[in-house]
């Protein structure tokens, strides 16, 4: 992986928006991958910066809470929506969520033949939570994994309690692209920042690529972009 070190979180948005910019200005209906969660806030506010004409790009979120009721504002087609289709200009029926076209019965089948006939993801925007998850896959997601439904583990859903009135508010479960979907993307740009994520990047950059350690998989990965602020780089050799 190509890494990254910068200073601050908003420089690390705009390396990952200059990125975003080269591919949607090589294809103006490239497919993007989008990541929701705080990571990826200063790349959609820097990609805003830029005015570009986004409306045919097309994108697919990584995951989606199941059980949240259709316009809960946490649901994440509704924070996509509000975090990125909207500033950002894109065109709400070219977005895709996980689950989002009817019941959770097949929908990850479903999803996965979505990726593949909009000719699969150019460029997909990675976080990474504390767990060493990407996308939802938690320790244990088998590498080969696709988009399927999911038990969130408890440190995610107390991670994640920061955006509801209680814990006992944050889904139990989740679909999420798997591990495999994620590998399939033509271009990986993970994000990291703070030192809560210093240990899971290092473990995902460095550590023997393996189950326990979902974000390991982008050691597997012809083109990877890392993009970390300092202390997110910390435990690293
Ligand atoms: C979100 C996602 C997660 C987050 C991760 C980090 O769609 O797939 O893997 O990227 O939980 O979350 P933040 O960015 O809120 O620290």
């Amino acid at each position: 992986a190509e890494v990254v070190i910068v200073p601050s979180a908003a420089e690390a948005g705009e390396i990952a928006a200059d990125a975003i910019a080269a591919q949607v200005s090589s294809r103006a209906d490239s497919v993007l991958g989008l990541a929701t969660g705080s990571t990826p806030l200063t790349t959609w506010k820097a990609l805003a910066a830029l005015s570009l004409d986004l409306s045919r790009v097309r994108g697919f979120a990584l995951d989606e809470y199941v059980g949240l009721p259709a316009g809960h504002p946490e649901n994440y087609r509704s924070v996509i929506t509000r975090e990125v289709v909207e500033p950002l200009g894109l065109t709400p029926s070219l977005v895709r969520v996980p689950g989002d076209d009817g019941p959770a019965q097949g929908a990850g089948e479903r999803y996965e033949d979505a990726i593949v006939a909009a000719g699969g993801v150019d460029l997909q925007i990675l976080g990474i939570g504390r767990t060493g998850h990407i996308g939802f896959n938690e320790p244990g997601s088998s590498l080969a994994s696709l988009t399927r439904v999911k038990t969130l583990t408890q440190q995610t859903r107390i991670d994640n309690a920061r955006f509801f009135p209680s814990l006992e508010d944050v889904p139990t479960h989740c679909i999420t692209q798997g591990l495999g979907t994620i590998l399939r993307a033509r271009h990986l740009v993970l994000l990291a920042f703070g030192s809560a994520k210093a240990a899971a990047v290092a473990a995902a950059l460095e550590g023997a690529v393996s189950a326990g350690t979902p974000g390991s998989v982008v050691q597997l990965h012809p083109r990877v972009t890392v993009i970390l602020d300092e202390d997110a780089a910390a435990d690293l050799e």
